[in-house]
């Protein structure tokens, strides 16, 4: 029996879906029953009448799943798939940082822990971080974990003071201004997108800034057949199956997400025969009162 038939019976029995990010690998995407950037996926989490989430992607991702579905059961294929922008902020450290400015209002990248996302007035994710700091009606914000993001949102409200926590994506910081130029040369007129988790002086050099879902919904509607992409390059796969006629060139191949490639289809089946067979290990849990103080926040985000 092939991977794909054995994980076809397993999702019958189980009454599992399987969600995968855009920057998993093509294997994965291929066996998800669906794909999309966070936002995408949280909202899919939280609507979905399947018992069994598997959730393809990094921890933080999953956590947010089982904190928006309490009832279901949210597993991970390899739970070592973390990301390292997360790591750098504690609830500890955001309590501190909470009391040195009582004032301001805390909006929270997706990419945290619960626990710093229960110590947050506001979550949001790069499709909507702009809406949200909008929506906050606040004039001061402390934007954690990522700088750079914290930054792209504060260039669109001159008005606001902002507090960058400084975090920061080790991959799209390999994603280069001299890169861009490069690919430019070679690709003359072709557009270039990038992540919001660039450096600014990467983000200055693109044409547009998307979460990884408005690549997808930009490359569909743009007329332009070659397109330049700055963000990690598992997403070439989806864009590339859309788009037969078009080409995607990644800004840089060293935009490697080493966390979204520990995933592969064989753990995505072994994770779910061992869970038939009783084994919950890889079952992702969020203690109660962090998860309902979490919640709060990626609930005001998901309302707006
Ligand atoms: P998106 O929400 O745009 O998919 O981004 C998630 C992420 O981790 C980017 O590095
Ligand atoms: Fe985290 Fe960056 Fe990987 Fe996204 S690409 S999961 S921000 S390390």
């Amino acid at each position: 029996m092939t991977a794909q038939m054995k994980l076809g019976e397993l999702k019958t029995t189980l009454n599992a879906v399987i969600l995968a990010h855009n920057y998993q690998a093509g294997e994965v995407q291929d066996a998800a029953d669906y794909v999309g950037d966070s936002l995408d996926l949280s909202r899919r989490a939280a609507e979905t009448d399947a018992d069994v989430i598997v959730f393809c992607g990094v921890h933080f991702m999953a956590e947010t799943a089982a904190i928006l579905s309490p009832k279901k059961t949210v597993i991970m294929p390899d739970l070592d798939a973390g990301c390292p922008m997360a790591d750098m902020i504690t609830a500890v450290e955001l309590r501190a940082a909470k009391a040195e400015h009582p004032d301001a209002t805390v909006v929270t990248y997706v990419n945290s822990s619960a626990e710093v996302k229960a110590e947050s007035d506001w979550c949001c994710t790069s499709a909507n971080a702009v809406g949200i700091v909008a929506a906050t009606g606040a004039d001061q914000i402390l934007f954690t974990p990522d700088k750079y993001l914290g930054a792209y949102v504060q260039s669109k409200f001159p008005g606001k003071e902002f507090i960058l926590w400084n975090g920061w994506c080790p991959t799209h910081a390999r994603i280069m201004p001299e890169d861009i130029a490069a690919r430019r040369a070679e690709h003359p007129g072709a557009p270039v997108m990038v992540h919001p988790e660039c450096r600014p002086e990467t983000i200055a050099a693109a044409d547009e800034v998307l979460s990884t879902g408005g690549m997808i919904r930009f490359a569909r509607e743009t007329d332009a057949q070659v397109i330049i992409v700055g963000t990690e390059v598992g997403i070439i796969h989806r864009l590339q199956k859309e788009n037969p006629g078009k080409e995607f060139y990644p800004v840089t191949e060293l935009a490697v997400c080493p966390n979204m490639k520990k995933t592969d289809l064989a753990k995505v089946v072994s994770v779910l025969e061992e869970y038939s067979a009783g084994d919950t290990s890889h079952v992702i849990k969020v203690r109660g009162d962090i998860a309902a103080r979490a919640r709060k926040a990626i609930d005001r985000m998901l309302s707006v």
